[in-house]
């Protein structure tokens, strides 16, 4: 490929500047070949600490680490060449001070390649997200239903109900977006909440279980290809039976391999100097 045929990719500026226009389309990504997969339709490939359940079956997303964030991080990277990249900041690795979250976020940056982190929290995080941005490190806010929290939240329960926790949601996407966050997940509130936000905060707004008012839309791409049957929130629109294709093949495959239907000489390498 020529350096003039290569595509550029998509940067946190553009994202930013799509604010009240065409929706941006984001999806999560894990591997490589499913970065190449989606790559072309999307504009922004999150790798999720989601992979925690998704790929590694973990209860939650808390026992997930940066060292595996990094690693399917640099596997998307090489997998995609146009969709902006954002990484999770996993459970435990930017809670405890700014600088913590400099060292995790520089590192996650050094060596996946991406373009931006992605760090749940409000009001909380708001001095982090700060001190980030302002240190060459872009910063995806993420609000509402936030996973890492499930044990303080009891569960996955949809956010924003009582008229108190929606001010606190709505507080917290405000001080995310004034500290710098060049865009705002929210995930899994009631509805009229997403909207409002979504009219309040000056940078995009990606929603997941939120509204169709926000800036954009994600899923985890599992779920929306049916490829994990563990659990499907109400949120998701199934595109695909993946799990079932999948499920098809093995079967056919074991079938013809008990009748010694494969391989078929056409799969094995003839020596025709030995015969
Ligand atoms: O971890 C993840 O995949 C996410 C998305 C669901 C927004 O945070």
């Amino acid at each position: 490929m020529s350096t003039q045929d290569r595509v550029r990719r998509i940067t946190v500026p553009d994202l930013r500047r799509r604010k009240g226009g065409e929706p941006i389309v984001c999806l999560t990504a894990y591997t490589a070949p499913m970065a190449a997969c989606l790559d072309p339709h999307v504009d922004l490939l999150l790798v999720g600490d989601s992979l925690g359940m998704v790929i590694y079956g973990f209860e939650n997303t808390l026992p997930v680490t940066l060292d595996m964030m990094i690693a399917h991080g640099a596997a998307v990277r090489r997998g995609s060449t146009r969709a902006c990249l954002v990484v999770d900041l996993p459970f435990g690795s930017y809670q405890e001070s700014p600088g913590q979250a400099y060292r995790s976020a520089a590192r996650v940056m050094q060596e996946t390649g991406c373009s931006a982190v992605k760090a749940e929290g409000g009001r909380e995080m708001a001095e982090t997200v700060r001190f980030l941005t302002e240190r060459g490190i872009p910063v995806m806010g993420h609000v509402g239903l936030t996973p890492q929290s499930v044990n303080r939240f009891g569960g996955y329960g949809a956010r924003g109900r009582v008229p108190d926790q929606a001010e606190a949601i709505i507080a917290d996407a405000i001080a995310v977006a004034e500290a710098g966050a060049f865009a705002i997940v929210i995930e899994g509130t009631v509805e009229p909440l997403a909207r409002a936000i979504t009219a309040k905060v000056p940078v995009p707004t990606i929603g997941i279980g939120a509204s169709p008012a926000c800036d954009g839309q994600i899923l985890v791409t599992e779920d929306m290809i049916g490829l994990f049957k563990t659990f499907t929130p109400k949120f998701v629109r199934q595109y695909a039976d993946m799990g079932g294709t999948v499920g098809t093949a093995a079967s056919a495959y074991a079938a013809d391999v008990r009748a010694r239907r494969f391989p078929g000489i056409e799969h094995v390498f003839p020596d025709r100097k030995a015969i």
